[in-house]
């Protein structure tokens, strides 16, 4: 018998609070989905779509194999507080890959 430990990430509201939220790989759409299921419901205006940018966050490193598409980048653009390692959450896939990341929100408006 196998013991699976679960994932996890961090995130760090825009107080700069860090809130640890454990999940299991694909249990959310997206890591929009899980920041809003745990704590901040004030994100994600269209839906996941990729156009709001309300669920701008910046992680503490690249994820793996996984490249925003054309959409995402130009979402990016519009952003004032955009960095080079801004990403939006409801593009982020919640599994392995992003297990131990810290991702702060970015406030834009
Ligand atoms: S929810 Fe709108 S861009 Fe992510």
């Amino acid at each position: 018998m196998s013991i699976t430990k679960p994932l996890y990430v961090k995130i760090i509201d825009l107080d700069n609070e860090i809130h640890k939220i454990n999940f299991k790989p694909n249990e959310y759409s997206n890591l929009m989905e899980l920041i809003i299921n745990h704590y901040y419901e004030e994100i994600g205006d269209c839906g996941g779509r990729g156009l709001c940018g309300t669920c701008h966050v910046q992680p503490n490193q690249l994820i793996g194999y996984d490249i925003p598409d054309l959409q995402e980048i130009k979402t990016l653009d519009t952003l004032p507080g955009r960095s080079m390692s801004s990403r939006l959450a409801c593009q982020i896939m919640t599994n392995e890959r992003i297990n131990k990341m810290t991702f702060k929100i970015i406030n834009d408006n």
